[in-house]
């Protein structure tokens, strides 16, 4: 059918060829040159189509994300919000010392980071040629390692001539959100983003992917320190969180009862409980000295409790300030689950927690965030010096 008005159209188009017709062109010669004509025109359409198709198709746009802001080197690559690959080396060797050793931190980080990154190209099927940008962890974090990921990013962007993006690294633990395969639905701006890690503990105003406010913050130990360092009290390697976590399943968390701090406001203080958990365990370790291993999941679980308590009450405290019913949950923490259910017992607020692979530090969150820098034309100089301390 088709085919068949294209002759004719081809028919009309060279109709002048039939009043120059002589006797001596047959009809095998005209139907050639017939032919001939439609190749050529069906070259043209499919040249004019081709070029048009690339002029306007948007080809999505390919980030390396490096995370190297404290004991693990990670490295992914996104295409647009899509993650194609999420690499993650965790360091083992801190395990012996009750915590991260920043100078082993480091070493570990020279030690990996080429064969992460090329992992994650491998894993992602694409050629670093094929890259857009680089984005880093500029900070906040260990300065020793994050000077490994701050070097590599800057060199790879210059000899691959692509742009630089730094990314804070916790603006990127709330905006893993935004990883198309994190959370199903996504919540629109504002919302309360609440970072809970081994580093900090946030509640952060967030009015839009890079106006963020923090309104609320601890005024000594993180939470996530709270968990590993009383972990260590009860004789469990870092970081403590999972295994408290795992051996509360176990446990009654209403076995031991620990004070909750008063702090003002929204912010949080976790030192004293650890003072008061240490007192516990040396009173009783008094009376019986395997009071620890008799009673560690009872110990786990009441912990847990507490700690869960303080950041719920808080985190709730926040959201009737600021009528802000969307609550975004980031870093390590966030994968404890006493914290997401007692959190998803309260039918108010709508949470949004990441999915496990994104809870602890990876790079896929820094890739995201790569993207929507890139997105905003937002880049970075070569000469940019990575910040231990950068606040959000
Ligand atoms: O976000 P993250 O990987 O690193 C920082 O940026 O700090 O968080 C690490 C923290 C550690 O304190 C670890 O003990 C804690 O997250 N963590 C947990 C759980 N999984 C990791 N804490 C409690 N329960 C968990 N399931
Ligand atoms: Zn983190």
């Amino acid at each position: 059918m088709f085919s068949e008005n294209l002759f004719d159209i081809i028919d009309s188009i060279f109709s002048w060829t039939k009043k120059i017709e002589k006797p001596t062109i047959d009809i095998i010669e005209k139907s050639a040159i017939k032919i001939t004509f439609l190749l050529y025109f069906l070259i043209i359409v499919l040249i004019t189509e081709d070029l048009y198709l690339q002029k306007n198709k948007k080809m999505p746009i390919k980030i390396l994300g490096i995370e190297s802001s404290c004991d693990e080197t990670s490295a992914a690559v996104i295409s647009n919000s899509t993650l194609l690959s999420n690499i993650i080396a965790n360091q083992d060797v801190h395990e012996k010392y009750g915590g991260v050793v920043p100078e082993l931190a480091s070493r570990a980080h020279q030690v990996n980071i080429i064969p992460v990154v090329d992992m994650a190209l491998k894993k992602a099927g694409i050629n670093k040629k094929d890259l857009d940008a680089i984005a880093y962890t500029r900070g906040p974090g260990l300065l020793g390692s994050l000077l490994v990921g701050g070097s590599f990013a800057k060199s790879l962007s210059l000899s691959l001539n692509i742009p630089l993006i730094e990314v804070n690294h916790m603006q990127a633990h709330i905006l893993a959100h935004f990883i198309e395969d994190n959370c199903d639905v996504k919540t629109d701006f504002p919302f309360l983003g609440v970072n809970i890690s081994g580093g900090h503990t946030q509640i952060v105003y967030c009015r839009n992917y890079f106006d963020m406010e923090i309104i609320g913050e601890t005024l000594d130990d993180s939470i996530g320190e709270a968990f590993d360092k009383c972990g260590k009290m009860l004789g469990l390697k870092y970081p403590a969180g999972p295994k408290i976590n795992k051996l509360a399943n176990e446990g009654n968390e209403n076995k031991f009862n620990f004070s909750k701090p008063k702090v003002d406001g929204l912010n949080f203080s976790f030192s004293g409980l650890k003072t008061n958990f240490k007192r516990f365990l040396e009173k009783n370790l008094k009376n019986d000295k395997f009071f620890i291993e008799k009673e560690i999941n009872n110990l786990c679980a009441s912990l847990q409790l507490i700690i869960t308590e303080i950041l719920f009450e808080k985190v709730k405290l926040a959201a009737k300030q600021k009528k802000i019913l969307n609550i975004v949950f980031g870093g390590g923490v966030s994968a404890n689950t006493k914290i997401r259910e007692i959190f998803k017992n309260e039918n108010n607020l709508k949470l949004y927690f990441p999915k496990l692979e994104y809870t602890t530090d990876n790079a896929a969150m820094i890739a995201i965030v790569g993207y929507l820098k890139f997105k905003d034309n937002l880049f970075s100089e070569l000469n940019l010096e990575s910040k231990a301390r950068y606040s959000i």
